[in-house]
């Protein structure tokens, strides 16, 4: 078995909002390819990355986008019984899904693994011992949202990662920035 980093990748505004009415509150299009290419690469040939989100996460997604494509899609939900149509698995928590990502033949198959929200996936994935990376698009800009990222305590470090753009983004008249923050300990 060989372990897999986790990597959290969220967009915040102001107050760390996240989504309202099971929604992102904005839309910026640069952010969108940024986050397809980010989940979507991959160094290891052959093999593809996988999505772990939370069941409104899923149904965030337009149905159109749905599953996001060259990458497996895993749902979190502790209700449902199959994935919902056109994700690729479920699992009934966030160990489940790494145990799966990692013990089982699917893992052969996974280079990186992202997850992509919401709250409380995010939460568990703060304090999950593989945790290693956030991506965070900083919004700057007010939205009144009713979804939130959790705090991220001291032992994650602001790092400069020469592959992500570090200069302030503007799209729509709202001006966003690429950070990445490593866990330290
Ligand atoms: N800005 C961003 O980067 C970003 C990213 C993602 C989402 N969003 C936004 O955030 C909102 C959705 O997030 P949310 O926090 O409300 O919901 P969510 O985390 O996506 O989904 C919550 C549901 O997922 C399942 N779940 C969550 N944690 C679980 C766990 N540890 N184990 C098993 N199942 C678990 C449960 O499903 P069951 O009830 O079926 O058990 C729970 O009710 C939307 O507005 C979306 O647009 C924003």
């Amino acid at each position: 078995m060989k372990t897999k980093k986790l990597s959290l990748v969220v967009a915040a505004c102001n107050n760390m909002g996240i989504g309202v009415d099971g929604k992102i509150p904005w839309t910026l299009r640069g952010d969108m390819k940024f986050f397809s290419r980010l989940t979507s690469g991959t160094e290891e040939e052959g093999k593809q990355n996988a999505v772990v989100m939370g069941r409104k996460t899923w149904f965030s997604i337009p149905d159109r986008f749905r599953p996001l494509p060259k990458r497996l899609n895993v749902v979190l939900s502790r209700n449902l019984t199959t994935p919902p149509e056109g994700a690729h698995h479920l699992a009934g928590s966030l160990e489940e899904a790494v145990k799966m990502l990692t013990e089982t033949t699917v893992a052969d198959t996974i280079d990186k693994v992202f997850i992509i929200g919401g709250n409380s996936v995010y939460k568990d994935a703060l304090s999950h011992p593989c945790c290693h990376r956030v991506y965070l698009t900083r919004v700057y800009k007010d939205f009144h949202c009713d979804t939130f990222f959790p705090n991220m305590d001291d032992t994650f470090k602001l790092v400069s990662d020469p592959t992500i753009p570090s200069e302030m983004q503007e799209e729509n008249g709202i001006e966003y920035k690429y950070e990445v923050y490593e866990k330290v300990a």
